[in-house]
């Protein structure tokens, strides 16, 4: 059977992780999270306190950068390391989150992602997710999934996760740190969130995952067929 690349893009918190995850399961393909490497990026940039206004301080400090995902044999999931650090858990925290969109945005961040998520396709058997992983990564994949769900839903999904590591945190907080997120991601200047003409559009405000894993992995299971 041959094997393609799927790629999911959208918003934050639309649920494209979680799907992309039960996708590569079921496909028996490699899952990366793209949103991980630049995670990764802004904690060295935070610890190291570059400054992102200074394109040459930022060139440098990637020269300084090792980002590789790693199988963690507990939780199944690949966890992202910079540097020979397991950084997963710090990487999702509030302080990153607030600067990623910052730090995504600059070019040579860009370029250096980029180049790494292509190389990681190569062998094709790839789900990847992101915000330009269908529309300047993987241009020419063969699936492309738009992922989106309603503001109040991706709210309420993204508190549900933050709560129990932080009970203090609020739903004002996380709704004023994603329309940031969104706002910055759409309108950058160098690979911006749009949705890639030939992308299938799902929006799984009302849809249970197992209905939105049974709707994504019939179009893959199309396009497998007439790859
Ligand atoms: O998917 P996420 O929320 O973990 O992504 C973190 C940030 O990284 C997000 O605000 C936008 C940026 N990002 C990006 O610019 N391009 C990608 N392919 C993935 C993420």
């Amino acid at each position: 059977m041959k094997k393609i690349i799927i790629t999911l893009d959208g918003y934050s918190s639309c649920g494209k992780s979680t799907l992309a995850k039960q996708m590569a399961a079921h496909l028996n393909y490699v899952f990366i999270d793209s949103g991980a490497m630049y995670r990764a990026i802004t904690l060295y940039f935070i610890r190291h306190r570059i400054d992102v206004t200074n394109s040459d301080a930022v060139i440098e400090a990637l020269t300084h950068i090792h980002l590789v995902f790693k199988l963690n044999e507990q939780t199944g999931r690949a966890d992202m390391y910079l540097n020979n650090e397991n950084v997963e858990e710090e990487i999702r925290g509030l302080e990153v989150s607030n600067n990623v969109s910052q730090v995504a945005a600059l070019e040579p961040v860009r370029i250096f992602s980029v180049a790494q998520q292509q190389l990681m396709g190569t062998q094709k058997g790839i789900v990847m997710d992101g915000r330009d992983i269908g529309t300047a990564v993987f241009p020419g994949a063969e699936l492309k999934i738009f992922v989106t769900a309603s503001p109040e839903v991706r709210v309420e999904r993204r508190y549900q996760e933050l709560v129990a590591k932080d009970p203090a945190i609020t739903k004002a907080e996380i709704q004023a740190n994603l329309e940031m997120r969104d706002h910055i991601d759409s309108t950058r200047e160098f690979s911006p969130l749009k949705q890639a003409h030939d992308a299938l559009v799902l929006d799984n405000s009302n849809l249970t995952r197992d209905e939105q894993l049974d709707l994504a992995l019939s179009w893959a299971q199309e396009r497998i067929a007439n790859a």
